[in-house]
């Protein structure tokens, strides 16, 4: 196999080394154009690596989710959310104490600064949680100004201990005051998820007991939004880092990018277009429309996986625990006959359109009485193990500077200035 590519420009051939299936863009320098030395141009990052990162694995076309070289399968099924954010952030499962003192550490930090809440109060009662999630873990660095001593490991290991912690409260925070409910502390009794869902959910009663099964569906839920390597939020978060920041503020920016539609709210348009079609029998026409080009199928396709998402996989078995505790939501229905008929269609095998993560994960959080702007916050908090974990590999990473892409500059040539009534 070639480690080399010899590369032609008019006259010079130079040799650019070739390594782990990649050429350094920076050895394209060698050659030069009458525009200056030769760059790549790429839109959306589609082509190229920023990162030399041994964190998660996808293999899209077979449908392959690693986290640190374990299947998703096997760690959905064995694992739980906090052991998998362990394995994310060190890079081996933990052993029995590492695992309780990696838990306590975490858990110990789940109370937030009183003023946490008077951020979050402030926003209007109508405000998107995501926006409150936003400003509340941007605010942390302000409480925790150790976090700015970024090159000290400890201080960053204690912040990111912190920000694990804490999620679920201000993400649950945030929740209450949309309703405009009390807010309901951390239980030390309680597991993470278990105790997301209390200070979510929790009405008068002195206790809040959850359907073993529900905690359990949303612990999978969260291991599977884990990680996914280099989506758009993770590589946010690494952006706002490689200038030296924080780890609330690099997160802060992860939120950011995953409240978009194109990111994180696809679950959200799933729901919308089952209720849409409505019932069984208007399936075989919405997918005439997809094929005609008048609507999507929400809940298909990956700019990745060009095979079945293995987390959809996952997700499917969920569901059965989920309804069986919360009863049968119709939508599921046409969601089933809208995968059967799309898995057999020529429009969707010959393009590779297969049932994403998304499809299945709306229907689950509507079951467990989550209103649809609460979906993107029930993937950011999960997702915080990922970005901590990248973010502290970008950290020990020396190759890494700060994120400056190259552009082409498309506008005016020098001009001179006029004034404004020469204008
Ligand atoms: N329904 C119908 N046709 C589709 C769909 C779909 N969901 N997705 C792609 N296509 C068609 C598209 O029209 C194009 O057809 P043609 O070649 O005839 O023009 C072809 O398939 C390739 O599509 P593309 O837009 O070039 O593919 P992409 O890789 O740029 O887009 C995607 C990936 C996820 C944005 C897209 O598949 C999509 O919009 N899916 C629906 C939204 C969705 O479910 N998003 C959640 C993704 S999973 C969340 C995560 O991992 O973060």
């Amino acid at each position: 196999m070639a480690d080399s590519l010899d590369l032609t420009y008019g006259d010079a051939t130079q040799s650019l080394a070739v390594t782990d299936g990649t050429i350094r863009a920076a050895d394209l320098k060698k050659i030069q154009t009458p525009d200056g030395p030769l760059a790549t141009y790429d839109p959306g990052l589609l082509n190229t690596a920023s990162v030399r990162s041994a964190i998660t694995y996808i293999d899209g076309d077979a449908g392959i989710l690693e986290y640190r070289g374990y299947p998703i399968e096997q760690l959905a099924e064995k694992s739980t959310f906090l052991e998998v954010a362990y394995l994310l952030m060190h890079g081996e499962l933990p052993n029995k104490t590492e695992l309780e003192n990696w838990n306590y550490q975490i858990n110990r930090h789940r109370l937030v600064h009183e003023n946490v809440k008077q951020i979050i109060q402030a926003f209007r009662y109508d405000a998107h949680p995501m926006a409150k999630l936003m400003a509340a873990v941007a605010s942390m660095m302000t409480f925790y100004p150790s976090a700015r001593r970024v090159e000290d490991p400890d201080a960053r290991m204690r912040n990111v201990h912190r920000l694990l912690g804490k999620m679920p409260t201000m993400a649950a925070f945030a929740f209450r005051h949309g309703l405009g409910r009390h807010y309901i502390y951390p239980n030390d009794e309680l597991g993470y998820a278990e105790n997301f869902l209390a200070m979510l959910f929790q009405a008068q009663q002195p206790k809040y007991v959850a359907d073993p099964r529900l905690v359990r569906a949303l612990e999978v839920l969260f291991i599977l939004h884990a990680d996914h390597e280099q989506n758009c939020s993770t590589n946010a978060v690494r952006a706002v880092a490689s200038a030296g920041n924080d780890v609330y503020t690099s997160c802060g920016a992860g939120i950011g990018a995953l409240f978009g539609p194109l990111h994180g709210g696809a679950n959200e348009a799933v729901l919308k277009m089952l209720r849409e079609i409505g019932s069984l029998d208007r399936v075989p026409e919405f997918i005439e429309g997809v094929k005609n080009g008048k609507a999507r199928l929400m809940g298909f396709g990956h700019r990745v996986y060009k095979n079945y998402d293995p987390r959809a996989t996952i997700i499917k078995k969920a569901v059965d625990d989920v309804f069986a505790v919360r009863g049968m939501n119709p939508l599921l229905h046409i969601a089933v006959e809208l995968e059967r008929i799309a898995l057999d269609n020529e429009y969707f095998t010959s393009r590779r359109l297969y049932t994403n993560v998304d499809f299945y994960s709306g229907v689950i959080y509507e079951a467990l009485r989550f209103p649809p702007e609460m979906f993107t916050v029930l993937f950011a908090v999960p997702r915080t193990a990922g970005w901590v974990a990248q973010y502290e590999e970008h950290m020990g990473d020396t190759e890494q500077k700060i994120t400056r892409p190259k552009q082409i500059y498309t506008g005016y040539a020098k001009r001179d200035y006029v004034p404004v009534d020469e204008r």
